[in-house]
């Protein structure tokens, strides 16, 4: 039997459909040419590629509904460490590491390396949360991750770290590079055709989860981007964009930021 949100999302998404057909007065050929977008987007999709994903994400849905669901989650959303959409290159199981451990398994050249440390924090008492799991990616110098890059190991730039007691977190990674969205598919074809870029700005993926907390999924941008007032995906909050500061007397980074999360408890 039909769940009555299922009944009532799709009447709506049906009517507006319906609605932008009308307006646009959409032809057969129009309307084959939509329904071959999203066959051909199926076809490049599998576990290492998520093109239905690019293909929202470049009409800025995730980050639409990113911000609704922060938004439902009420004032205490305000305080907490802002929510990021996930985007298509999570991968599950990532290798859990020590802390102080470095996310580069393989020697990255062309990036600068960053030691980022911090707490993880109770938004409610500022406590320091212990055993809370930091799940992290990024893409490479040249602005691939791991699954899209043969010349990287398997689960390069990911890992999960988890605090002690005190709440503390670090470890090396690579100061993030600026790098397009994937335009050999579907959605970057998409976005061509639109004369649009297809740029983000160098961010860092984290999901952040400790037992009694609601799971945080976000990113941190570099702010000295010049892309960062104008993510091809949207997802840029001022709350989430941090300056890397130069670090001396370290020979495994040039670069440092602290940053604390802060979550939610249930
Ligand atoms: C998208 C998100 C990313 O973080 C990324 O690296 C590439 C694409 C996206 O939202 O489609
Ligand atoms: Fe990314």
């Amino acid at each position: 039997k039909a769940s009555p949100r299922l009944r009532k999302v799709m009447a709506s998404l049906t009517r507006h459909l319906h609605d932008f057909c009308r307006e646009n007065e959409i032809t057969v050929d129009e309307y084959m040419a939509g329904v071959d977008l999203i066959n051909k987007a199926g076809q490049w999709s599998d576990d290492r590629r998520n093109e239905g994903q690019l293909l929202t994400d470049i009409i800025g849905l995730e980050s639409l509904v990113d911000e609704i669901t922060y938004t439902l989650a009420g004032e205490a959303a305000d305080a907490q460490t802002a929510t990021a959409i996930l985007g298509p290159f999570w991968r599950k199981d990532a290798p859990k590491r020590q802390m102080g451990d470095s996310v580069m398994i393989k020697d990255m050249e062309g990036s600068d390396h960053t030691l980022m440390h911090g707490k993880v924090l109770d938004l409610e008492t500022g406590k320091p949360i212990a055993n809370a799991e930091i799940d992290l990616w990024q893409a490479g110098p040249n602005g691939l991750y791991e699954q899209q890059d043969p010349d990287q190991p398997d689960m390069n730039l990911r890992g999960r770290f988890f605090t002690g007691e005190d709440g503390v977190y670090s470890f090396y990674c690579l100061r993030p590079t600026a790098y397009p969205i994937p335009v050999d598919g579907p959605a970057g074809k998409l976005l061509t055709m639109l004369d649009r870029h297809a740029m983000r700005p160098a961010h860092i993926h984290f999901i952040l989860s400790a037992e009694g907390y609601k799971p945080l999924t976000t990113q941190i941008f570099d702010r000295q981007d010049k892309h960062i007032d104008n993510d091809a995906v949207f997802a840029v909050k001022d709350s989430l964009v941090v300056e890397f500061v130069p670090k001396k007397g370290d020979s495994k980074a040039q670069y440092e930021l602290q940053y604390d999360f802060k979550l939610i408890s249930y």
